[in-house]
């Protein structure tokens, strides 16, 4: 076991309850929704006693958080990172209470990685290759340009710099393909159309949108409606998420493209929590498990879709 990474609640080193203290990000999103209801409701299944705190997207409200969870000696805690920059201080402070944190959805850029003792989520890089995958296979044959607009998630987060990276790496093979206006939406359905609308009137000629999440292309669609436009034929969508009012958009032919973000990482969460807690190894990345979807596919998906 690493130095000063015990339990620091003998209650649970001693086999009593386990008590976690999770800080979410907020409740910006159907994806959010899905994952705050999974960590909720495998916490109680596996008997872990949860402290759960919503930050409403703020980082300040995330450290004051863990700083009470410091305070309350959890036996773990574990956070969705809003922003990837600007923890060292506050994790610093947990491992020196000794208690481990663990990272679930968002990673941080902090260098040392002893401070936190797995990463559990997805790989947004290659969500955003995917996109991108879709995307040059659909106008290798293109003559003309392609002009793409971006609907960002929360600036400084891990799924926007990610799915952003991902998308430009493999977009740059086809010069034809190109992003025109780019901007943060911030992960929300009203941010999403805002921007749309915006993009709309500075831009008579767009082709293509790629939307970091659904949420934020659920506004746009409605922003694309209200300027006579029709979703998914006049201009392409490509979003990430599949969650259930996203999919039901596939499904209608709105959104081309959906690349799978899974929101369910409670149980994986509550395997980790209870291995850290038992001073056994655990790997320190675990990525999970993803698909994407057509139209089509979205279509044949959608009634047994969970979340
Ligand atoms: O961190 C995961 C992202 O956060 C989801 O893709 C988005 O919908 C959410 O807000």
């Amino acid at each position: 076991k690493p130095a000063g990474q015990d339990s620091a609640n003998t209650g649970a080193a001693g086999g009593g309850t386990i008590t976690m203290g999770f800080s979410q990000v907020g409740a910006e999103s159907g994806w959010r929704s899905a994952n705050t209801k999974s960590i909720q409701e495998s916490a109680k299944d596996a008997g872990i006693d949860l402290k759960f705190s919503d930050a409403q997207q703020k980082q300040e409200n995330q450290i004051k958080a863990i700083r009470s969870f410091i305070q309350q000696k959890v036996d773990v805690i574990a956070f969705s990172p809003v922003v990837e920059s600007g923890w060292d201080t506050v994790l610093k402070e947990a491992k020196d209470a000794g208690i481990p944190v663990i990272l679930t959805d968002r990673a941080v850029d902090s260098a040392d990685k002893s401070l936190y003792r797995t990463f559990i989520g997805s790989d947004f890089v290659e969500e955003g290759r995917k996109a991108g995958r879709w995307l040059v296979e659909q106008y290798k044959d293109a003559a003309e340009d392609i002009n793409i607009v971006e609907l960002q998630g929360t600036t400084g987060s891990a799924p926007a710099n990610d799915r952003k990276a991902g998308f430009e790496e493999i977009i740059a093979e086809n010069p034809k393909l190109k992003v025109i206006a780019s901007q943060t939406g911030d992960f929300t359905r009203a941010k999403g159309k805002e921007v749309m609308q915006a993009f709309l009137k500075a831009h008579k000629d767009i082709d293509v949108l790629y939307a970091h999440n659904d949420d934020m292309a659920l506004g746009a669609i409605q922003a694309i409606e209200a300027a006579g436009l029709k979703p998914g034929e006049d201009i392409v969508i490509i979003s990430v998420d599949a969650v259930k009012d996203g999919m039901q958009a596939a499904a209608d032919g709105k959104i081309n493209f959906i690349v799978e973000c899974n929101p369910l990482l409670g149980p994986q969460l509550m395997e980790a929590v209870k291995a850290v807690v038992e001073g056994k190894e655990v790997e320190p990345r675990i990525v999970t498990n993803e698909t994407t979807f057509t139209s089509e596919e979205a279509k044949a998906a959608l009634p047994t879709r969970e979340y």
